[in-house]
């Protein structure tokens, strides 16, 4: 398999970030090839602010190093780094149907609700379609709410070989695992939008308190629950052992428990399971050398395999 994926830096990475999608990701990257960027040109669509958009890229590469992505087996780098798929982008915008993309989600949904939308959105999945095709990717690991850009990058893949011959690799998404939708503070889904979010980089004593603050329901302490229907016990699961697990749900079944003990197993839970991850970006964060040499090393690979597609291209559409 040769794999793919972006992250946006648009924020610190939350719970839901990591068992969602990071970790999956992470999983993939002894492939026969894998590569993983900081979608920062797409953030632009977002992040207006120049120092927070650099900062959160920088930040969201030590994120991925510090939790497991190892720079000698996958090829980490930033978007903007490789303009070959700026370009790329360019020959596939001149193929793209306007009614494909004025049905893509994002797009169509600031635009149901009266706000004002950019070439830059309207555009985004194309751009995103550029970034998976030129590196002859043919996996794509992604959350469902990403399957939609996937089917317009393979509508614009083929229509493209339909018209200049095969130039494409057809890539298929490999959809994250759906049951770990990882539920917020508030019991909602974990996003950053909802202000509902655990960071996976929270200072201990911070998501501590946040966590001592999850919202429960009020059934009396002695009365039996279900594990699996509560939240709390969701997050428990994501971050405990199997016997820690184990131990608890049989505790839901039997009642007589308060809801202030599984908070304080779940932070200590919380901060057993990251630490390991918490201390080596910590000393990450401390060599920026290091960082941008892992950055400038994984553009140069990635720039190496997109020119040799954007060339397959170019010259395919007769652009010489
Ligand atoms: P947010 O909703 O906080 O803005 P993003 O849209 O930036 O998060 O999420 C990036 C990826 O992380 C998504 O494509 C999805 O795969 C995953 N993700 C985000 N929130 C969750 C969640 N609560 N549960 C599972 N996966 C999630
Ligand atoms: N749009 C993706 C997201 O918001 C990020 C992304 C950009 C991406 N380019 C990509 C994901 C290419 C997979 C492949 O999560």
């Amino acid at each position: 398999m040769r794999v793919l994926s972006g992250i946006q830096p648009t924020g610190r990475p939350h719970w839901g970030n990591y068992f969602g999608a990071i970790r999956q990701y992470i999983d993939l990257q002894g492939e026969q090839a894998s590569y993983y960027f900081i979608a920062n040109l797409h953030a632009l669509t977002t992040v207006r602010d120049s120092k927070l958009l650099a900062r959160y890229t920088l930040d969201a590469a030590i994120d991925l190093l510090a939790l497991g992505l190892d720079p000698t087996q996958a090829t980490l780098f930033v978007q903007s780094a490789v303009p070959e798929v700026s370009e790329l982008c360019w020959l596939l915008l001149t193929g793209a149907p306007m009614g494909l993309l004025e049905r893509c989600h994002a797009y169509k949904d600031k635009k149901a609700k009266g706000l004002p939308a950019d070439a830059g959105l309207f555009t985004y999945p194309v751009l995103m379609a550029a970034d998976i095709l030129a590196y002859d990717s043919d996996t794509v690991p992604v959350g469902d709410d990403q399957i939609q850009h996937i089917e317009v990058c393979r509508d614009l893949a083929s229509s493209f070989n339909h018209h200049f011959g095969q130039v494409f690799v057809m890539p298929k998404a490999k959809i994250l695992d759906a049951s770990a939708k990882v539920p917020g503070t508030d019991g909602e889904k974990m996003s950053k939008s909802y202000n509902n979010t655990l960071e996976i980089f929270e200072d201990p004593k911070a998501q501590r308190k946040k966590i001592m603050r999850i919202t429960t329901d009020s059934r009396p302490m002695e009365e039996p629950k279900d594990p699996l229907g509560d939240h709390l016990f969701q997050l428990y699961s994501l971050v405990a052992t199997t016997d820690e697990r184990e131990a608890m749900a049989a505790l839901y079944r039997r009642g007589g428990f308060g809801y202030g003990e599984v908070k304080k197993a779940l932070a200590d839970a919380a901060e057993r399971y990251f630490s390991e991850a918490r201390t080596r970006r910590a000393e990450l964060a401390a060599q920026p050398d290091r960082i941008h040499h892992i950055l400038a090393d994984g553009a140069a690979r990635a720039r190496q395999q997109a020119g040799q597609v954007l060339a397959r291209a170019k010259k395919a559409c007769g652009l010489i």
